[in-house]
């Protein structure tokens, strides 16, 4: 049986002016407080806001975590517009997302770039999520595992096997699915995250790749979530459009609460 948590984590994206970002992080802790007490053993909820709301959200203590949805990999320097993690720390964030495809498409991040911010943020107490997935075309193809499988080696072999059985989350986000209302089937995201947990064994032993917790994203919402997240390497979801709002992102953490309290053997 596995002892991994199961993870239901927020992407807010650039979303949310501060008031709003107040009120949702007082809604969802009301609704923790209220529905899951003290918490719920194995569960993990993580928040991640727009930078200019980190710090208020922070401040507000919640039941759950805050993460940065990007960062630079430098301490500090000449690199106009950037956040480094020393930043992140200071404000207080718990950890950060890197790789989202967004940031691979938009903003030109690259596979050693993202090799480099992994380090970065282990080295300052930053837990990495670190996000894969393949486009269509690649799955049409025939190269999604192949693709998948060359963005887990570079950002990850640097890292430490210690450090990533402590602090690493992975989250399978097949881009095809992002934002487009298509959800990878249960069948299929399986196989994948079966894939992933075979990379990370073999760069980090067999017993660590058991601790990694591994996300899958896209189009993840209260109706299709239980399916997912009872499959038996997936171990919680990274959302976003369904997350904007404390109604549905709830109803995805209570389907995380099902699924663990009904593990699949
Ligand atoms: P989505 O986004 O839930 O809106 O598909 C997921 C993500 O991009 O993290």
């Amino acid at each position: 049986m596995t002892t991994r948590p199961m993870v239901i984590a927020a992407n807010w994206k650039m979303h949310k002016l501060r008031a709003e970002a107040i009120e949702y992080v007082a809604d969802l802790s009301t609704w923790m407080d209220d529905e899951l007490g003290d918490g719920v053993r194995g569960l993990q909820v993580v928040v991640a806001p727009t930078c200019t709301s980190l710090e208020q959200s922070v401040e507000q203590s919640p039941p759950f975590a805050i993460f940065a949805q990007n960062m630079h990999q430098a301490d500090q320097g000449a690199f106009t517009g950037e956040v480094g993690p020393a930043m992140l720390r200071d404000v207080g964030v718990q950890g950060v997302i890197l790789g989202h495809s967004e940031r691979r498409q938009y903003f030109n991040e690259t596979d050693e770039a993202l090799a480099e911010k992994v380090q970065a943020a282990l080295a300052f107490q930053l837990r990495p999520m670190l996000c894969v997935g393949e486009s269509l075309d690649e799955r049409r193809a025939g190269t999604a595992e192949a693709f998948v499988e060359h963005q887990l080696r570079s950002a990850l072999s640097g890292v430490d096997a210690e450090a990533a059985a402590s602090s690493l989350y992975v989250a399978y986000e097949p881009i095809w699915a992002i934002g487009t209302g298509e959800t990878a089937t249960p069948d299929l995201a399986q196989q994948m995250h079966a894939l992933i947990r075979s990379v990370l064994a073999d760069l980090f032993g067999a017993a660590i790749a058991q601790q990694v917790p591994v996300l899958y994203g896209g189009s993840v919402k209260p109706a299709n979530a239980l399916e997912l997240l009872s499959q038996a390497d997936i171990d919680g979801a990274l959302v976003g459009g369904a997350a904007l709002e404390v109604d549905s992102f709830s109803g995805i953490i209570e389907a995380g609460r099902q699924a663990l309290a009904a593990p699949v053997a």
